[in-house]
């Protein structure tokens, strides 16, 4: 059924502020994986959505190319194409879906409709990645925090979510307080190896809450008042330890959900993914935490816990060696209480 025995998917994400392309080779081998970041957004410290999706514009196509030169493949030897269908900035998601629709068309190609959020849960398959169910994950970015139960592919359930900020969000804000710059998680994660984590006791919300729910809007606002009190000039000594208190008390309070999450559910293994789940510190934790629980933890390496097309292309070849396709009428989905990503259990 396959060109040369070998499935070949193109995988486009679009749902940010990254334009991503990928192409996967039997649902488990990166053949090319390209993610051209949008610069335009640097100098506002956050995402604009109308410069994202003018910028998508700009770059999907170049960016679909070099991927294809990259895999070492024309158009006509792909299998399908896997498109981030939802959640994400509807603009931005408008380009990857209608650019995915008039290509498949093209090459009579089936198109795939793929959810963001499950593509980071299963991006470590991709490398290899043995999961045992139900696993415990938690998908952290800037633009989400969510605590689930995976009792299969395509059995999901979200058990927590963010009260208010998303992690990623967090460090974005934090280190635009600091004047560190966009976005904000590499470089705090960074200046923290030099900082004293102890030296400012910032608070741990919802410890205690009795769900596996989060709140990141009270820590932002105490490295605030902190940071009000030392004033204008920061030292670099105040930034470290500013950084590595933030970082120590975002993540504690990750793993320590994440470990209550897994001790409800009888988990069997962990995994995270998103960009922050490229945090070291929060890495070494999920190891101490997985050797704690005697089970063990995955989490993708940097290229693909960030937004990447090669996880679209994952979970689009997933779904076509399943015999499933989406027609023309295929639509962006901005949120992700309507994305249809916990309906999905049905499908398994
Ligand atoms: O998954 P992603 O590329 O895009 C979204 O869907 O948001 O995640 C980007 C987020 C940003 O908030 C960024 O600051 C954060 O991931 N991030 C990190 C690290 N690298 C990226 N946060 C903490 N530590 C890092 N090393
Ligand atoms: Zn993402």
């Amino acid at each position: 059924m396959w060109h040369n025995g070998a499935m070949l998917v193109l995988g486009i994400e679009t749902s940010c502020d990254d334009t991503a392309a990928a192409v996967v080779e039997d649902a488990k081998t990166v053949r090319s994986n390209v993610i051209a970041a949008q610069d335009v957004h640097r100098e506002f410290g956050g995402v604009v959505p109308e410069l994202a999706s003018r910028a998508h514009l700009d770059l999907i196509s170049p960016t679909v190319e070099r991927a294809l030169i990259d895999a070492g493949v024309s158009f006509g030897d792909l299998d399908g194409i896997a498109v981030t269908r939802a959640p994400g900035l509807m603009g931005s998601l408008l380009v990857g879906v209608s650019y995915a629709k008039a290509l498949g068309a093209a090459l009579g190609k089936p198109v795939v409709g793929v959810n963001h959020i499950e593509a980071h849960l299963l991006a470590p398959l991709l490398e290899g990645a043995e999961f045992a169910f139900p696993l415990a994950g938690a998908v952290v970015s800037g633009g989400h925090s969510e605590l689930f139960v995976v009792e299969g592919i395509g059995r999901y359930a979200i058990v927590g979510t963010t009260r208010d900020d998303a992690i990623g969000e967090a460090f974005d804000k934090v280190a635009k307080m600091l004047g560190l710059g966009f976005p904000g998680g590499p470089v705090i994660d960074r200046r923290s190896s030099n900082g004293d984590a102890a030296r400012f006791d910032f608070p741990r919300a919802m410890l205690d809450s009795g769900n596996f729910d989060l709140s990141y809007s009270g820590l932002k606002t105490a490295v605030k008042r902190t940071l009000e009190r030392y004033g204008e000039p920061h030292e670099d000594r105040l930034i470290d330890d500013v950084c590595a208190s933030f970082q120590q008390a975002a993540i504690d309070v990750l793993l320590k959900k994440l470990e209550a999450v897994a001790r409800a559910h009888g988990a069997r293994s962990l995994s995270i993914g998103g960009g922050v789940a490229c945090n070291r510190a929060l890495r070494a934790g999920l190891a101490e935490l997985a050797g704690r629980l005697g089970v063990p933890a995955f989490h993708p390496s940097p290229k693909l816990c960030a937004d990447n097309g090669a996880m679209i292309a994952l979970v689009g070849s997933l779904r076509l060696l399943r015999g499933e396709a989406d027609g023309p009428d295929l639509e962006p989905v901005a949120n992700l209480d309507e994305s249809g990503l916990l309906d999905a259990a049905a499908r398994a």
